[in-house]
């Protein structure tokens, strides 16, 4: 029986946020049979922490693929000299709309300068998806718009400008995963694609950032990764527990003797 399934799906609804068991993140993919809004991958970058692999951007096409067939959105994080050969591989379906640079000027690397110090974000979507740019507007930009006068609507810039959140920098916020993201990074990307109660999916979750600017948004979130380690990292920052077999029955008001025996 597949984890996912009609009391999964319901748990959703209820709960906003959930948690899957550690888990590979084709396999996570491939168990979601209800359309998605935006789906964040942000895998190891095929150099450093994570290790290399031969089939990378074979593998990265394959997710892609995978992806494409649930999501109106995907957002696709690398390094740009490797995750740009991505573009000669589009799958069929979606398209690429823009590239966004995730830029950190606090960046340790001993190569001084800005090709040291960026990550890429590779935005695709369903030709027919929702953007809503309208998020963005202040309180006088939409006075002007509810009146007809706002003459164009300010996106987010496609340079994402924040410090890596290391040594003193948002220090209460690090959680110890060596790729955690800050959360100014994500907003833009779930903001412009999604509005609230959407559904994102972020299978290689890591540290749980798109869970925390999800559950800030108001929208739905389904998160997973393959370490433990780290499936219990999110657990504590979200104060959460992930989804299985005991919540499940639970839910479904079974009585105690039948899930005292599963348990066991
Ligand atoms: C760059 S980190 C993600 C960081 C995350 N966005 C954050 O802000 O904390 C990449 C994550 O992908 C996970 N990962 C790598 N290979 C995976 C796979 N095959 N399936 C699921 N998760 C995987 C790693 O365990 C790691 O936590």
């Amino acid at each position: 029986m597949s984890l996912i399934d009609e009391s999964f799906w319901d748990a959703l609804q209820d709960e906003g946020v959930l948690l899957l068991p550690p888990g590979d993140v084709l396999e996570t993919l491939r168990m979601i049979d209800r359309p998605i809004t935006t789906t964040i991958l942000d895998p190891w970058y095929n150099s450093g922490v994570g290790g290399v692999r031969n089939d990378y951007i074979e593998w990265l096409v394959l997710i892609l693929t995978e992806s494409a067939r649930i999501s109106d959105h995907i957002f696709l994080w690398g390094f740009p000299e490797i995750v740009y050969r991505v573009l000669n591989h589009i799958p069929e379906g979606l398209v690429f709309n823009t590239w966004l640079t995730w830029y950190y000027k606090n960046c340790p690397s001993v190569q001084r300068g800005w090709r040291s110090a960026q990550n890429a974000c590779l935005h695709f979507s369903k030709p027919n998806a929702m953007i809503y740019p309208e998020h963005f507007l202040n309180e006088k930009q939409l006075r002007k718009q509810a009146e007809g006068k706002l003459r164009y609507i300010p996106g987010p810039t496609s340079v994402l400008e924040a410090p890596l959140e290391i040594g003193f920098v948002r220090k209460h916020e690090q959680t110890g995963h060596p790729a955690q993201k800050p959360t100014r990074v994500f907003e833009p990307l779930i903001k412009m694609t999604t509005k609230e109660g959407d559904v994102v999916l972020d299978p290689m979750c890591g540290s749980g950032t798109t869970g925390v600017v999800c559950e800030s948004l108001g929208r739905k979130v389904i998160l997973c990764d393959l370490e433990e380690e780290y499936v219990q990292l999110v657990e504590r920052r979200l104060n959460i527990t992930r989804w299985g077999a005991k919540q499940r029955i639970a839910r479904k008001g079974t009585s105690k003797k039948v899930i005292q025996s599963i348990i066991e």
